[in-house]
């Protein structure tokens, strides 16, 4: 019955239909920037997919906010003497707000000295000695660098959020691998 009212419609009245249709739900059919944004859509799902896996295997925490290249000079103001300011410490390279480690970090507490530094050598080492307070690893031993590795990531990686990098990893490219920070 549906099939016979169908085929004896004309097809200009078809036409007209849909015209009639089209002007009373303009929205019904995507325009072309819609199909710009949901085609870009797709490919910027692809790289959060991309972006997640990387971040799963890395183990890392990545923040919303914007990261900060920080000179030594920078880092040293957040060294835990002032009141209300944040700590910061770098390992690796990679600067770390750990003003929620004030029991440790902050001022006249154990781990102090680390505050306001590069201390990558220092926690290497497991050192406090002043001259082990710096970013540079030359020497140390393999067992040193993998302890480095295992702190950076199973302290730091895990407990603090990372606001910035000290701004020589962004142009140290002939650093040893070891000492790169992946992120
Ligand atoms: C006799 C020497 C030391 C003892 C008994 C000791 C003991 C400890 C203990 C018990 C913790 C864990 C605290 C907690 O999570 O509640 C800790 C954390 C830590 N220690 Fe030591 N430590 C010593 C020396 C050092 C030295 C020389 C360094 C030099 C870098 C160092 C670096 C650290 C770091 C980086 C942490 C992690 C702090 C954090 O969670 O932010 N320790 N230590």
């Amino acid at each position: 019955m549906e099939l016979r009212v169908l085929s004896n419609t004309s097809p200009a009245f078809v036409v007209l239909f849909c015209l009639l249709v089209c002007m009373i739900f303009p929205n019904a059919l995507p325009s072309d920037s819609e199909k710009d944004t949901s085609a870009k859509k797709t490919a910027d799902d692809d790289e959060h997919d991309e972006h997640d896996e990387h971040e799963n295997k890395m183990n890392l925490k990545f923040q919303e906010k914007p990261m900060r290249a920080f000179t030594d000079e920078d880092l040293s103001v957040y060294d835990g003497s002032f009141e209300g300011r944040p700590i910061y410490l770098a390992v690796k390279g990679v600067v770390f707000d750990v003003t929620s480690g004030k029991e440790f970090y902050g001022k006249g507490a154990t781990y102090n000295p680390l505050a306001g530094k590069d201390c990558t050598r220092a926690v290497a080492k497991m050192s406090l000695d002043p001259q082990d307070l710096t970013a540079d690893v030359t020497g140390l031993s393999k067992e040193e660098l993998d302890s480095l590795d295992k702190v950076f990531r199973e302290v730091y990686m895990a407990k603090y959020p990372v606001v910035g990098h000290m701004s020589f990893t962004a142009v140290d490219m002939d650093a040893e691998p070891l000492y790169r920070t992946e992120l």
